[in-house]
């Protein structure tokens, strides 16, 4: 590859490696930022486009690479790339639902299957996963991640990575991969999208760079940077992050793109005009400029100007064009152009079918009290709410390349899986009334939201006549898909009050209410929890959302997803996270009110209203106390923790079954708990299993003030539960090798 690359760059001008460094957008499609390219056709035969994005299929994408690889003087071919996010046009859970399966065989063949199609529509490169942690709700890009957790989240990033990428970036059914948004976008400050950073090194290291580092261990071949600054320099111009830490750290090889005119949106945040921003990002480790065109018509000046040099524009290019050569786009650049596999592979039958277990898979259960779940298949079962028989909002947010009139409805999974039960249905309540609303999140230029010209009284009395006909009302509420994803945070997390009165007509039925809820972030549901009977947490499914759903709701499928984000009780309770600090002086409930001066509000608990890694399952399961193989430990000796876990309930079901750590002395102040482990475990009704995990020193690692990772010696508390506030304990002691040594000759 080197001595092709070598010559090839031997025959380029400085116009155009310059060229190869611009990502443009032409539009027409499907806009995702707020400008597309000009004249794109022209840019391409004058060799200024490196490659494109924003739409897909054979008859879009080849147009553009004939024109590349037949009329350019060079005829270097372009990437073509694309936001596909959980899966392509076979659409698949959003990825916050997806990490509620806490199953990394199964995310990692949803990139796999994503990948598949996407190279049968034209393209070799997608911009996911986005794996920025988040731990305030408000901001709607929580839905295109997988929560709060670092650990979780590590693991996640690496098994979408190796979904996309294979072990081979040339076979033609993987593409180049994307790691975004580099870095700590997730944590803008009070949830409003695109807003301040600021945080220590210590926490950067300990919570956020994580699942950004495990896709790079993981080999993914591109980062994006992020709009946001970090430690007071916008991403993309800082050098500290996209090459101190970056490469020469981390050991990233491949191309850092930039987030859509991220260059440009540096004069806003007040580091100069384009030229300088230009020049400062392409020195900080930057190497192709989306949509904004610095790059394109600056550097050429700044090189002459000495501000930049040859080098670093040759790096640049040197990485996208190592890209198009993994890829072997320079053998052969139509070869994601096949439109047999086109027609085997889009939506076919298998990748539906996994759309469907995942839909499954990623359900909640978030309350069971009263075992109205799972529906029997026989009575009546009255359908409602404005989500039942929504068609346009199955996809869940950044779906570009789904068409959501392929889409499943819950009413139709329902009808398709309820046996001998009959279905009434009526739709009861728009999302929003609100015609306002409706159209300020039509982010993606159509409007997600229908609303019923009736007047709302109407709608409700039709809903409740219906309800007192049946056995069980299935409410299906929430939010509609735009009011989650990019530039949609929300300051009031609730379900959207217009469909409240609904809910209240419902309850003063008497009959037993099971609320479906769709949304793209944990919401705040306590009114809700407080009336109805059962609550599933179903996301945004996708395709098939609707038969998935239907299989949890009848018990096809007992639900075993675990919540990856916190939900709060209110919003003034956000930024709320299981894995916070102790604080010099922390609330305990059993102090009651009279306990002045402790770390708590005065209207509301400290509490999460659902905590991290809460789930239920229509089996119950008993935990035994933890077991550890030692309670004093030497170096790097190896610690089995285990719990038998039971199952005590009348179905057969699955188990996240959760290990937290932690370390109540150290050097610099810890979280009360972290995750460290887990394993998923199937359990017959009866059955009993021991669920061992094993510790080493690594497990109880942390960054200190010089931002090492070390472990230092001492107790440490080992959690076992079901979720990130049920849980066993045991104490451990772990000591240096010589502190053990000592302690055993003084015995
Ligand atoms: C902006 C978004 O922040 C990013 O996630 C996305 O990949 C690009 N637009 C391209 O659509």
């Amino acid at each position: 590859m080197k001595k092709f690359i070598d010559d090839l760059m031997k025959k380029m001008t400085v116009e155009e490696k310059i060229g190869q460094l611009n990502l443009i957008a032409p539009g027409g499609f499907c806009n995702t930022g707020p400008e597309v390219t000009k004249n794109s056709s022209e840019k391409i035969r004058a060799g200024q486009v490196g490659g494109m994005f924003g739409f897909f299929g054979i008859a879009n994408v080849k147009p553009w690479q004939e024109i590349a690889v037949k009329e350019s003087r060079l005829g270097i071919p372009l990437l073509f790339g694309l936001d596909v996010i959980h899966g392509h046009q076979t659409v698949f859970p959003i990825p916050l639902a997806l990490s509620c399966t806490w199953d990394m065989e199964l995310i990692e063949k949803s990139a796999k299957l994503a990948a598949i199609e996407a190279t049968a529509d034209g393209l070799n490169w997608v911009f996911s996963p986005m794996v920025d942690i988040c731990r305030d709700p408000r901001w709607g890009r929580i839905a295109e991640g997988a929560g709060e957790d670092p650990y979780l989240g590590a693991l996640i990033s690496a098994a979408m990575v190796r979904g996309y990428q294979g072990k081979d970036l040339s076979h033609p059914d993987t593409v180049l991969a994307c790691v975004k948004h580099f870095a700590l976008y997730g944590a803008a400050e009070a949830g409003r999208e695109y807003n301040t950073v600021d945080m220590s090194r210590i926490r950067m290291h300990e919570t956020y760079f994580p699942p950004y580092k495990a896709a790079i261990d993981a080999g993914v071949a591109t980062v994006m940077s992020s709009f946001n600054e970090v430690d007071g320099i916008p991403a993309t111009g800082s050098k500290w992050l996209l090459t101190d830490l970056l490469r020469d750290d981390w050991g990233f090889k491949g191309l850092v793109v930039t987030d859509y005119t991220a260059i440009n949106e540096m004069t806003a945040h007040g580091t100069g005009d384009l030229k300088a921003n230009s020049a400062q990002a392409l020195n900080a480790g930057t190497d192709m400029d989306m949509v904004g065109e610095g790059f394109l018509n600056t550097l050429k000046t700044s090189l002459e100007e000495g501000a930049v040099t040859i080098d670093v524009i040759d790096t640049a290019c040197r990485r996208i064009l190592e890209a198009k050569h993994a890829l072997g786009l320079f053998d052969d650049p139509f070869r994601y152009c096949d439109e047999k596999k086109t027609a085997e592979k889009i939506l076919c039958k298998e990748h539906r079918a996994f759309g469907r277990e995942l839909s499954a898979k990623s359900c909640v259960l978030l309350k069971n009290d009263k075992q109205e779940l799972p529906l029997k298949k026989s009575g009546t079962i009255a359908v409602v709410g404005p989500m039942a028989d929504d068609r346009k909002n199955m996809p869940g947010t950044w779906a570009i390349g789904g068409d959501w009139q392929k889409c499943v409805t819950l009413l139709e999974g329902i009808r398709a899986n309820a046996g001998d039960a009959k279905i009434l249905y009526a739709k009861g309540a728009n999302i929003t009334n609100s015609k306002d609303w409706a159209e300020r999140i039509a982010i993606f230029g159509n409007n997600r939201i229908d609303i019923d010209p009736r007047d709302p009284a109407e709608m409700i009395k039709e809903a409740v006549e219906m309800a007192k006909q049946a056995d069980v009302i299935v409410a299906a509420i929430g939010e509609a898909q735009e009011m989650s994803g990019e530039s949609a945070s929300r300051s009031d997390i609730g379900i959207p009050p217009d469909q409240r009165p609904l809910l209240e007509a419902l309850i003063k039925t008497g009959k037993p209410l099971v609320l479906v809820i769709f949304a793209g972030r944990p919401l705040t549901l306590t009114w809700e929890h407080e009336h109805a009977q059962a609550m599933l947490m179903a996301w945004f499914g996708g395709t098939e959302a609707g038969d998935g759903i239907a299989d949890a709701l009848f018990g096809a499928h007992n639900p075993s997803g675990k919540i990856t984000a916190t939900f709060p009780r209110n919003v003034g309770q956000v930024p709320i996270y299981y894995n916070h600090k102790n604080t010099g002086r922390p609330y305990l409930a059993a102090g009651g009110f009279d306990d002045k001066f402790k770390s708590r509000y005065l209207d509301v608990e400290n509490e999460p209203f659902y905590p991290f890694g809460h789930g239920l399952s229509y089996t119950t399961f008993e935990y035994s106390a933890v077991k550890l193989s030692s309670t004093e430990m030497s170096g790097n000796d190896t610690l089995t923790a285990s719990v038998t876990l039971t199952n005590t309930g009348k179905y057969a079901g699955e188990e996240v079954v959760q290990l937290y750590i932690s370390d109540p002395v150290a050097s610099v102040a810890r979280a009360v708990k972290d995750l460290k482990g887990y394993q998923k475990v199937m359990l017959k009704p009866g059955e009993k299993r021991e669920v061992a995990f094993t510790i080493t020193t690594e497990e109880l690692k942390f960054y200190n003030t010089a931002l090492e990772h070390v472990w230092e010696p001492g107790e440490f508390i080992i959690y076992i539960g079901t979720n990130s506030a049920e849980v066993k304990s045991a104490k451990v002691t772990w000591h240096t090798v010589a502190e053990a040594a000592r302690r055993r000759k003084n015995a």
